[in-house]
């Protein structure tokens, strides 16, 4: 049974590119003392990057929290992102190589989920986001 070591919880509040760099380090920080390999690191931050660059770009704040999670003898990162901005109307669409509602070059969500194990989302139109991510050490899927 997985279990989530809860003093280990981080919330993040993420408003501008500030907090997305915060982010950014929590994500490492998390990752290396939960054994990921530099690689594996690197990728959840750059994933964790575009999340919440997508929070402040698309839905103007929101929080992200990170979480230990641990499945003897995996250990991992979890990360929650949301926020109650606009919601996406159409997930599939937005999941898509290239779609973008700001000129953006729509590689962030499609991006994240080829760096992480484990990717959720979950939206709804005018009612906000939540993404979910699951990086486990030496890359084992799911
Ligand atoms: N948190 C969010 N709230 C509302 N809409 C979002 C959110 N995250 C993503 N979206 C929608 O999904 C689309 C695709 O997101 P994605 O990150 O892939 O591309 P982008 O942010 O437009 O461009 P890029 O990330 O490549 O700079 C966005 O254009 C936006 O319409
Ligand atoms: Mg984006």
């Amino acid at each position: 049974m997985e279990r989530v070591a809860s003093e280990a919880q981080v919330r993040v509040f993420i408003r501008d590119e500030s907090d997305v760099a915060v982010a950014r380090r929590r994500a490492r920080e998390l990752a290396s003392q939960q054994g990921l390999s530099e690689v594996e690191a690197e990728a959840l931050a750059t994933a964790v990057t575009e999340i919440a660059r997508n929070i402040v770009v698309h839905a103007g704040g929101g929080e992200i929290l990170f979480e230990r999670v641990v499945d003897a003898p995996r250990r991992g990162v979890v990360v929650i992102a949301r926020d109650t901005g606009p919601g996406i109307p159409d997930v599939e669409q937005a999941m898509q190589d290239g779609f973008s509602t700001k000129r953006g070059l729509g590689f962030g969500l499609p991006g994240a989920r080829r760096l992480v194990d484990k990717f959720e989302i979950e939206s709804k139109a005018g009612a906000g986001t939540t993404v979910t991510l699951r990086k486990w050490a030496a890359a084992k899927s799911q």
